[in-house]
């Protein structure tokens, strides 16, 4: 039994969609969420600045008495989650291989679309954690730069012109490829949950980054009898690097809890 709390951290809002996971799996855990909403989007940066400000994330986080850092977002996962892992002492998790195995596992065609930011499709990581699976399965990769900024100013419901417009350009490409499964490689899609599924049909299934990295990491802290004690209320403390009413007001619409209270500030240049 480990009573201490889970950090988690994304450029933004992505990672929220593992918050909400580790919520719904593990009630009773204590969560430290960082965004780095003052510096979102990492994925069309140069892999140099992404591991910088990965190592400045966790820095910030590890200075609650942590269990374990999920990293809560598709990017730092396919760039930094080596180095990461190498510089700090407690477990560090990503959302790659739990999102790509499950995608190798349920394709029944073995066309396997994915869709992640420029940095993740560059890395070619989510091909090589399918292939380990599945050696056959053809990946269909495509990068969808335009999503992150969208997303993070609220653009992300059905009937909205500009999201439309921009979802249907993207995922053309998958839907002529037929791929049956789709991974949402970046932790910011499945807030466009409903706008890719109507886009792709019903008959694609979605395999959500943030969510398969949730249940990864609640296996490994169950496994490891690190989880808080059953009676445990639980809580979530989010810090983020720009505007906390921002943050707050997408937050509670995406989490269907008010979080406003919960949120702050921080300088993460300090770090
Ligand atoms: N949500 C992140 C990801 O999963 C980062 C997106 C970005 O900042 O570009 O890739």
């Amino acid at each position: 039994m480990d009573a201490r709390p889970i950090g988690i951290f994304d450029s933004g809002l992505g990672g929220l969609t593992t918050v909400r996971e580790v919520r719904r799996l593990l009630p009773g855990e204590e969560l430290v969420y960082f965004g780095d909403t003052g510096r979102v989007p990492y994925g069309s940066r140069s892999r140099d600045t992404i591991i910088k400000y990965a190592r400045q994330d966790v820095a910030f986080l590890r200075q609650f008495d942590l269990k374990a850092v999920i990293i809560a977002c598709g990017t730092v996962s396919t760039t930094a989650l080596d180095i990461l892992c190498q510089e700090n002492s407690l477990p560090v998790l990503g959302v790659v291989a739990p999102a790509a195995q499950t995608a190798a596992r349920r394709t029944r065609s073995g066309r396997i679309g994915l869709i992640g930011t420029q940095a993740t499709i560059r890395s070619g990581a989510y091909e090589r954690h399918i292939a380990q699976v599945r050696p056959d399965a053809q990946v269909f990769a495509q990068a969808c730069p335009l999503f992150v900024p969208l997303v993070e100013n609220g653009r992300t419901r059905p009937g909205d012109v500009v999201i439309e417009t921009v979802a249907a350009e993207y995922l053309a490409p998958l839907k002529q490829a037929q791929v049956d499964t789709l991974v949402l490689g970046c932790t910011h899609y499945p807030l466009l949950e409903a706008v890719i599924r109507s886009s792709m049909g019903p008959q694609v299934e979605l395999v959500s980054a943030g969510a398969e990295g949730a249940r990864a990491a609640a296996e490994l802290l169950r496994r490891s009898d690190a989880l808080a004690p059953q009676d445990a209320p639980g809580g979530l403390k989010c810090y983020v690097s720009d505007q906390v009413a921002d943050f707050s007001r997408l937050a509670s619409l995406f989490l269907g809890w008010d979080v406003a209270g919960q949120v702050e500030h921080v300088d993460i240049d300090r770090y």
